[in-house]
């Protein structure tokens, strides 16, 4: 098994490009489904969740290869409607395919994809969008079997506006016979780049990033060449890192305009961003301040996969922040780890107030979650002596190569085999 090894106190400088955005190319790889023909997504990060849903395409009948950064899908091939147990199960987001195979075939037959680390992850709100549009649903022992011999567009409205849910419906209605909208839609940017990504196929999607999407469905769709969106979530991360260990980075691709959020709570406590048409710097020479509370929310509000790296980054802040989870249960498992490291965070339900620590130390710790592992990463980069990080693989989910990137800005990491 493989695990980090991080030397803090060295302060971040140079320049890394930001990977293509995960959240935004596994929907566009079920989008590629709709197709029936050859796309090829530039700027693909090389991800574990890319490589499950690759899986699920070839468990389908499909094609998919790698040239250089760019992956090739042949969706003409598709020649099954099922997904095993075993491929669902491998990440979460597979649910998405659902929408996508339910429309091409006009049937589909998946499991739950299960909950996950961060706690309880319904689907409810994907399911009932889908009947609304037409789909007979049956769920035996967490097996949906899925029909709609023709899916018809209408008006949807969720309840809450789940990226997921809003994806899913966006995919099932390119399908459906007529006009569908989508009221109280997710507002992501990925959400966004899947509409460019539909409408560079032929569909005829509009309204991404507000919260009226509307989908004529039925149009005839064709393949492209699409260059998937720089990674937010990454971005974020790094100028985190920059704000933990001190320094100057550029982040090549990096947009402003979707880390709003995150670089005003930077700003705040001290650091100096700046953007151009080319990306983001991150300078940041003293002591972190602490700042006002930081609430998540669906975009445009604080995003909760930045949640966990902006804490690591406060560790040493001077006064105390408090943090306020409102989209995820489970989303503070990473604390215990942090305070392993010196970290001073009480939780109490969803809030947990950080309260800047003189030093943080190295210590063996492991990642529970994705962005946990990342957050991980951002504390030992400010902390004294060395920290190891296990169970790596919760990052490969969404780092392309995060060690590589953090060497490339003068952080000293590396990946080594564990003894046990
Ligand atoms: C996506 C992102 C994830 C991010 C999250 C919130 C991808 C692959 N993942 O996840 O990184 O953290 O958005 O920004 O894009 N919910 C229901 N019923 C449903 C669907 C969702 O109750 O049918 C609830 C969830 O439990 C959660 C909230 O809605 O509390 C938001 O979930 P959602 O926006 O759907 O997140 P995901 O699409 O799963």
């Amino acid at each position: 098994m493989s695990q980090l090894l991080v030397r803090g106190g060295r302060s971040l400088t140079g320049e890394v490009a930001v990977q293509g955005a995960k959240n935004s190319v596994l929907p566009i790889l079920a989008a590629t489904l709709l197709t029936g023909g050859q796309v090829e997504l530039r700027g693909c990060p090389r991800l574990r969740d890319v490589d499950a849903s690759i899986r699920i395409l070839k468990a389908l009948g499909c094609g998919a290869h790698w040239e250089g950064d760019s992956l090739l899908a042949d969706t003409a091939g598709l020649n099954s409607c099922t997904v095993s147990d075993i491929l669902m199960r491998e990440m979460r987001s597979s649910a998405i395919f659902l929408g996508a195979v339910l429309a091409r075939c006009g049937e589909a037959k998946m499991s739950y994809p299960g909950g996950c680390e961060l706690g309880p992850r319904p689907i409810d709100l994907h399911l009932a969008g889908l009947r609304d549009l037409g789909a007979e649903i049956q769920d035996s022992g967490g097996v949906l079997r899925c029909k709609a011999s023709c899916l018809r567009g209408r008006e949807l409205i969720l309840s809450l506006p789940s990226v997921g849910a809003t994806e899913n419906l966006m995919l099932a209605a390119c399908g459906a016979e007529g006009v569908t909208t989508i009221s109280n839609a997710a507002r992501e940017p990925e959400i966004v780049d899947l509409q460019e990504f539909l409408n560079a196929c032929g569909a005829g999607v509009s309204g991404a990033g507000t919260s009226t999407v509307t989908i004529e469905g039925r149009r005839p769709l064709h393949g492209c060449a699409y260059q998937i969106m720089p990674d937010r979530i990454v971005a974020a991360t790094y100028l985190c890192a920059a704000a933990s260990a001190g320094g100057e980075i550029y982040l090549r691709n990096a947009r402003e305009g979707q880390l709003a959020t995150v670089a005003a709570a930077l700003r705040e406590a001290g650091c100096a961003i700046r953007t151009d048409q080319k990306g983001m710097r991150c300078i940041c020479r003293e002591r972190l301040r602490s700042v006002r509370p930081v609430r998540t929310a669906p975009y445009p509000g604080f995003p909760t996969d930045a949640q966990a790296v902006l804490m690591a980054a406060l560790l040493r802040s001077r006064g105390a922040t408090v943090f306020e989870e409102t989209i995820f249960e489970n989303r503070y498992r990473h604390v215990d780890e942090l305070v392993r490291m010196g970290a001073d965070i009480r939780v109490m339900g969803r809030v947990a107030v950080v309260t800047g620590a003189e030093v943080l130390h190295g210590a063996p710790v492991r990642c529970t979650d994705l962005r946990g592992g990342a957050a991980l990463c951002v504390a030992a980069l400010a902390a004294e002596g060395e920290t190891s990080i296990a169970e790596i693989g919760h990052i490969d989910r969404g780092y392309e190569c995060i060690e590589r990137d953090l060497k490339t800005l003068g952080a000293e990491i590396a990946r080594t085999e564990m003894e046990i």
